[in-house]
């Protein structure tokens, strides 16, 4: 135990029971702490009845210590918590001088994945304008720690659940209002800060407010479901003055400058997560020493039942991200039942339509479940799944032979696996993940066949969005693909790769419903492999395209060089998509793409791969806007070829998908030219590799791309990042969230923990002889 605890009677008289029952019957436990933390320096005055205000850790006993870190990224803040008993995020965003004051205000939030629930509180300075208010979190004197657990075993007769959540100190500068709280679901807080602001009445209603004594104020809101509790609790220490409560039409709260200890938690059922040690193969134990930040994040990000996308944004599980996540990591990820790699194939099955085999991209749970079937009128509590995605059904074939044929593990694993029964979803409860499988690839071999067939490689035949939607792989913003109805990365890399792999899996034994996939499948993936790419061909000739780089730098108003002087021949790329905005008939953006293909194929067509190889490796060596390198990394997108202003006004530096810089697309870039690279060591190596400048040039661009990977290491966790140019400096990182959005759109502050972006754990730089 530690020294410096001061326990009010109730709260010993409360908890002495617990801790000597866990004394009694358990080893000792993960964060070694039994301890009850008090306000800091709050006079002994504190009363009988501040229970509420006290910050009680008891934690059960875990098998492994509690993880922390803390990760800075001006205006931003993270600081992450867990242990056996709960996971916690918590983001203090305070402004920075040169911050954008109508985007970056003063914020505590805290996120925790169970429910994909959290709370947020929006500050504003009392008497100054914006920006003169900075918040901050102090460390605890009694633990010398920013963030300590809370965990009350039970709480209230309505939930059965242990609240748990984290507690801290935030200090105020000067002194602060807190005018807008949302205690629920992370959902809700992505809808007020991304959307139009919008606030649901009886939600924000819901919201109780109640003074606690030594100056404290709790707030608390029961959910949607009746059951579930979220509270934040604000207490003053170190003799700061205490919080005032102003009801009016919104009730805000008043802070004076300095200390508040705060605590924020549930009690919503946790998930079961996979430390660090878990979440690698025994092989790559040791990256949980070596690289403890990515180590700890991937662990926040990862349960025995699924592996979430990413946080704070997208704390919940997304079909796409945890399969691309799975295919670059999955060297690393630990194999077997309860491991890694098993829930994410699980997770995926589990959710999929049974009606027509489409995979879930998201996954509504907790409190905005409940809102949304509320919206229905239906009165339930039951999760739900958006299947607007059409690239996600793909990848599905590709992880099953991946682990399922390739590895030992998998191997053994077959039978038991797949003879599971469904258990998320109510509708699926019938079925087992053998019949959930066999579902999804029939999806996938019914709607290639057409352009399979003999003469049906036409546009109408290639794979579309869905009918009224905007969005459908992972460019999956409004300007993503431009416009597009047919994206580039699903017609010409994932479906021949899924088909490749349903052939191969047919071959292994599968679906024997179709004994003769082990042919179709393949057939059909070789006409998707040869015969697609030339749809989304674009060749500009070199004075063409030298006029259209110099009209973008212009119309963008881009500072830096144009470079033209590096357009030495035609540019040769592949668009986004087709039939984009303006009647385009292909989107000529250029972009990173390219990966998909490198990574999931390895095409066999000598010549169509020689050419593909040869613009692919230019566009990593020529600096933007002429290509797509910076030494902030590759841009996903640049539209200087656009030849309409369109693009250059949806495709910023401040779009998602704009002339911004994604850390997986690097890693599977990467990943991709080093298989290609791979070949050339094979028995039958493809033409390119006796090819002395093309192969030169594919090592070149190899080698540019991890110096740029290299240089930009401290970026590479996040899920994106943006720039701005300064003529004396040149490009500089700048967090995508802290830049003005494109006309029409609202800031989109990036995760700072993405899934796919820790998948340099498992990437590295590869020597070829
Ligand atoms: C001041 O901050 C608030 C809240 O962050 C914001 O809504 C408002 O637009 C800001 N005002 C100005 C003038 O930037
Ligand atoms: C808080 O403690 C951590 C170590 O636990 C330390 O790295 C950090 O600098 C401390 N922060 C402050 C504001 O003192
Ligand atoms: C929420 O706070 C109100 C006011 O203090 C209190 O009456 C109520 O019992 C609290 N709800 C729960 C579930 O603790
Ligand atoms: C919660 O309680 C309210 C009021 O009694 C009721 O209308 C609602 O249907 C309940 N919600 C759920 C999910 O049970
Ligand atoms: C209360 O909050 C709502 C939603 O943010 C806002 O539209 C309204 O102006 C606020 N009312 C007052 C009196 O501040
Ligand atoms: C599942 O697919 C069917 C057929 O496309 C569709 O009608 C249904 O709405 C989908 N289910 C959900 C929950 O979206
Ligand atoms: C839900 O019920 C209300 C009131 O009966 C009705 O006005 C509304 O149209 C219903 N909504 C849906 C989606 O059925
Ligand atoms: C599959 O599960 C059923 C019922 O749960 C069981 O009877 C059968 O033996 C299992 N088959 C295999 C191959 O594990
Ligand atoms: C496909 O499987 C069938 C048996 O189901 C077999 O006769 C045939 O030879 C296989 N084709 C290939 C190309 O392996
Ligand atoms: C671009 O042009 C500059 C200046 O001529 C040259 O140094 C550089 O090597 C060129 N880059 C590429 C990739 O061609
Ligand atoms: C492509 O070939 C490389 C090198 O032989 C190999 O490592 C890789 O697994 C192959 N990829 C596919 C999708 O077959
Ligand atoms: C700050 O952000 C607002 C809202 O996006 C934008 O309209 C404004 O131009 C930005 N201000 C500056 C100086 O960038």
């Amino acid at each position: 135990m530690r020294q410096g605890l001061l326990f009010t009677r109730h709260v010993l008289v409360r908890y002495v029971c617990s801790l000597l029952s866990y004394f009694v019957t358990t080893q000792f436990r993960c964060s070694n702490d039994l301890l009850v933390y008090p306000p800091e320096h709050t006079s002994t005055a504190t009363s009988t009845s501040a229970t509420a205000t006290v910050s009680v850790s008891n934690t059960p006993t875990c098998s492994s210590e509690a993880t922390r870190l803390h990760l800075s990224d001006p205006p931003y803040e993270n600081y992450f918590y867990e242990d056996c008993a709960s996971s916690s995020h918590v983001v203090v965003t305070s402004p920075l001088e040169n911050s954008n004051l109508t985007i970056i205000g003063p914020r505590l939030l805290v996120a925790w994945p169970a429910g994909n629930s959290g709370v947020v509180a929006f500050f504003e300075p009392e008497d100054g304008k914006n920006g003169t208010l900075g918040i901050q979190l102090q460390n605890s004197t009694a633990t010398g720690q920013t963030l300590d657990p809370v965990y009350l075993p039970t709480k209230n007769a309505s939930s059965e659940n242990p609240q748990v959540g984290v507690s801290g100190i935030i200090n105020f500068n000067t002194s602060a209002i807190l005018t807008v709280p949302i205690l629920g679901s992370i959902r809700t807080i992505r809808d007020f800060t991304e959307g139009p602001s919008i606030l649901i009445t009886y939600i924000q209603g819901a919201i109780s407010f109640s003074e606690i004594p030594g100056g404290g104020a709790n707030l608390n809101r029961t959910w949607l479901d009746n059951v579930t509790t979220t509270y934040l609790g604000f207490v003053p220490i170190n003799g700061s003055g205490a919080v005032s409560i102003n009801r009016g039409v919104n009730t805000t709260l008043r802070f004076e400058t300095g200390s508040y200890q705060f605590t924020a938690s549930f009690d919503y059922p946790q998930l079961e997560p996979l430390s660090p040690s878990q979440v690698f193969n025994p092989s790559s134990s040791d990256l949980a020493q070596q690289d403890p930040d990515q180590a700890t994040s991937l662990s926040f990000l990862s349960y025995t039942t699924k592996l979430l996308a990413g946080t704070w944004r997208f704390l919940t599980y997304f079909g796409r991200d945890s399969m691309l996540s799975l295919l670059l990591l999955q060297p690393v990820l630990s194999e077997g039942e309860g491991g890694a790699i098993e829930a994410v194939i699980g997770a995926f099955l589990e959710r999929i339509n049974r009606t027509d085999g489409s995979g879930c991209h998201e996954e509504t749970i907790g409190d905005y479940s409940t809102y949304l079937n509320r919206n229905k009128n239906i009165t339930s509590t039951a999760p739900q799944c958006d299947y607007k995605m059409i690239d996600t059904d793909y990848y599905l074939p590709i992880v099953l032979k991946n682990y399922f044929v390739d590895s030992a593990t998998g191997k053994s694993r077959l039978s038991s696996f797949f003879n599971t029964t469904a258990s998320v979803f109510e509708e699926n409860s019938d079925l087992t993940y053998a019949d959930l499988a066999l579902i999804a690839a029939e999806k996938i071999m019914n709607t290639s066949a057409p352009f399979a067939a003999d003469g049906g490689q036409t546009r109408d035949n290639l794979i579309h969005l869905k009918e009224g939607e905007i969005v459908g792989e992972w460019r999956d913003s409004t300007y993503g693909i431009g416009g597009g109805r047919i994206p580039y990365d699903v017609n010409t890399a994932l479906v021949p790769a899924a088909l490749h792999n349903i052939a191969a899996l047919s071959t292994a034994g599968f679906f024997l419903e179709h004994p003769a996939w082990n042919e179709t499948a393949s057939q059909y993936a070789q006409v998707w492999e040869d015969k697609t790419l030339e749809f989304f061909e674009v060749t500009i000739p070199q004075s063409t395209a030298k006029s259209l780089v110099e009209q973008y730098v212009n119309e963008s108003a881009f500072a830096g060089p144009s470079h033209t002087d590096n357009i030495t021949s035609d540019i040769v790329f592949h668009g986004l998509a087709l039939d984009g905005n303006n009647n385009q008939s292909i989107v000529r953006v250029l972009n990173t793409d390219d990966c998909f293909r490198l990574f999931l194929l390895n095409s066999t067509n000598q010549t169509q791969l020689s050419s593909f190889l040869d613009q692919t490796a230019g566009h990593i060596l020529l600096p933007f806007p002429v290509g797509l390198s910076s030494p902030v990394g590759l841009f996903v997108a640049n539209p200087a070829y656009g030849d309409d202003p369109v693009y250059a006004a949806n495709f910023t530096n401040s779009a998602y998908h704009g002339t911004v810089v994604w850390s997986w697309q690097l890693a599977m870039t990467a990943a991709g030219l080093a298989r290609q690279l791979g070949r050339c060591s094979s028995t039958t190596p493809p033409d390119f590799c006796a090819q002395p400048p093309l192969y030169t040039k594919l090592r070149t661009a190899y080698s540019h791309l991890w110096d740029l990977i290299d240089a930009n290491a401290a970026q590479l966790s996040g899920e994106v990042w943006s720039w701005v140019y300064d003529s004396s400096e040149g490009f500089r990182v700048e967090p995508l969230g802290a830049l003005p959005p494109p006309l029409g759109t609202s800031p989109t502050e990036s995760d700072i923990r993405q899934l796919w972006s820790l998948t340099f754990l498992a990437v590295h730089r590869e020597e070829f002889g």
